[in-house]
C-alpha cells in the first residue's frame, strides 16, 4: 500500500509504533521496521542522550530498514537535556521523530537541519494547525480512545480524523484506538494515511516486556482503562489496577486541592516495576480502550501481515462488495476480526 506516510517515511506499509514508555527498546522497533512499518525507540527511557546513542546502535544492528525515535517534551521544571538527546538522534543517522507533549518549535531547526522528518503527535486540531505552521512534515492525530495522554477535549476519532483532514495540508496517521485491518481501512477512510500503535504492539511475541503485562492486555475488556490526573490537567488514561483504584480514591478525597505529590507513590516509578518485574498492581501505567480489541499475542511480523492482508480483503471485496450489492458482508468483518 503506498500513502504520503509510507512515502515520507520510506517504509513499505502505512503503520507506526508509537514511542511508549520501557516498552520502544530496540527489540520492538527493530522488529516493526523488518515487518515493513517504522518502528519507534522511546528516547526518554534511555536516561541519557549516550544511553540512547547506544540504544539506536543497537538497532541498527537488528534491523536496516528506517526506524524512528520518539522525543516526548514533558511539562516539567527540570527537563531532560534535549539538544544532546537530539544530537545523539542525528549522529545515529535517524531520519524520523516522533515528538509528542509540548510544542517542539524550539527544537525544529535542530531536527531539520540534521535532514529528519518530524511527526508530531496531537489530540486536537487546534494544536495538528499549530504543528504544521511550525513546520512539522507530518501529524499524528491522537484521540481520546488512546493509551497515554488524551488532552482534555475528550475528542474521539470519528470526529478528530475527519476535522483533521477537513484543515491539515500535511499528512497525517490516525492514533488511539488502532488494532487491526478495520482500524486501518476506517482510518484511511477517515482522511489519514495511516495509523499509529501503541497498546496493541504491546501484546506481540518481540516487545520486551513482562509475559504478565501482555496476557493483561489479552484478558482486559475495552472497559477497563481509567483517566488519572484530568484535575490536574495531565490526564492519562491507563489499566485499571489495585494502585490506580488507590489514586482514584485519593483524587476523589483530595478533590480540588490535589497535588502531584498526593499521587507520587502511584505514578512514579511505576513502568519499570510494570514492565520488567510484571507487577500489574504497581499503579498506572498507559493503556488504550483498544484492549478490547487484543485476543493473541502474534509475532510483530505476523500481526503486520495479518492487517495489511486483511485491509486488503476488506476494500477490495467488502467495500466494493456494497456497491455491487453482494451479500455475507458483518459476516466478512466479523471473520476478520
Ligand atoms: C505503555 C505506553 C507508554 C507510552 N509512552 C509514551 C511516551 O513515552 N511518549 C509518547 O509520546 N507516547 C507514549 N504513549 C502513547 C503511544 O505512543 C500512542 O500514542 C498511543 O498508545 C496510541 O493509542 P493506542 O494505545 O490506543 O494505540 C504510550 C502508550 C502506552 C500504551
Amino acid at each position: 500500500m503506498k500513502t504520503a506516510i509510507t512515502e515520507m517515511f520510506g517504509i513499505e506499509h502505512p503503520i507506526i509504533q508509537g514511542g511508549m514508555h520501557y516498552v520502544g527498546f530496540a527489540e520492538l522497533a527493530a522488529a516493526v521496521s523488518n515487518a515493513g512499518g517504522l518502528g519507534i525507540i522511546t528516547g526518554l527511557t534511555q536516561r541519557t542522550p549516550e544511553l540512547l546513542a547506544k540504544e539506536i546502535a543497537r538497532c541498527r544492528d537488528m534491523t536496516d530498514k528506517p526506524f524512528g525515535v520518539n522525543l516526548t517534551f514533558l511539562p516539567t521544571f527540570s527537563a531532560p537535556p534535549y539538544p544532546e538527546y537530539i544530537a545523539a538522534i542525528r549522529e545515529g543517522g535517524i531520519k524520523a521523530v516522533e515528538t509528542a507533549g509540548r510544542s517542539p518549535e524550539q527544537y525544529m531547526p535542530a531536527l531539520k537541519a540534521g535532514g529528519i522528518k518530524v511527526i508530531h503527535k496531537c489530540t486536537s486540531v487546534r494544536h495538528s494547525l499549530k504543528a504544521e505552521q511550525i513546520g512539522c512534515d507530518a501529524v499524528s492525530v491522537d484521540g481520546f480512545e488512546c493509551g497515554g495522554h488524551p488532552g482534555e477535549d475528550d475528542m474521539p476519532n470519528m470526529i478528530l480524523l475527519p476535522r483533521a483532514a477537513e484543515e491539515l495540508k500535511i499528512p497525517f496517521v490516525a492514533s488511539g484506538g488502532m488494532a487491526d485491518a478495520r482500524s486501518l481501512v476506517a482510518a484511511l477512510a477517515m482522511g489519514a494515511a495511516g495509523m499509529n500503535m501503541g497498546t496493541r504492539f504491546i501484546a506481540t511475541k518481540e516487545a520486551p516486556v513482562h509475559e504478565n503485562v501482555k496476557n493483561a492486555l489479552v484478558k482486559a475488556s475495552e472497559l477497563d482503562t481509567r483517566l488519572v490526573m484530568r484535575g490536574l490537567r495531565n490526564t492519562e488514561r491507563v489499566l485499571n489496577n489495585k494502585g490506580v483504584e488507590h489514586l482514584l480514591e485519593i483524587e476523589r478525597e483530595k478533590g480540588k486541592q490535589l497535588k502531584i505529590e498526593d499521587i507520587h507513590d502511584q505514578v512514579a516509578g511505576v513502568y519499570p516495576k510494570v514492565m520488567i518485574d510484571g507487577d500489574m498492581d504497581a499503579g498506572a501505567w498507559s493503556c488504550g480502550m483498544v484492549a478490547g480489541l487484543i485476543h493473541d499475542i502474534p509475532t510483530v511480523k505476523e500481526l503486520i501481515d495479518r492487517i495489511m492482508v486483511d485491509a486488503e480483503r476488506i476494500i477490495r471485496q467488502l467495500l466494493t462488495g456494497f456497491l455491487d450489492g453482494a451479500e455475507q458482508r458483518t459476516v466478512a468483518v466479523r471473520a476478520i476480526a
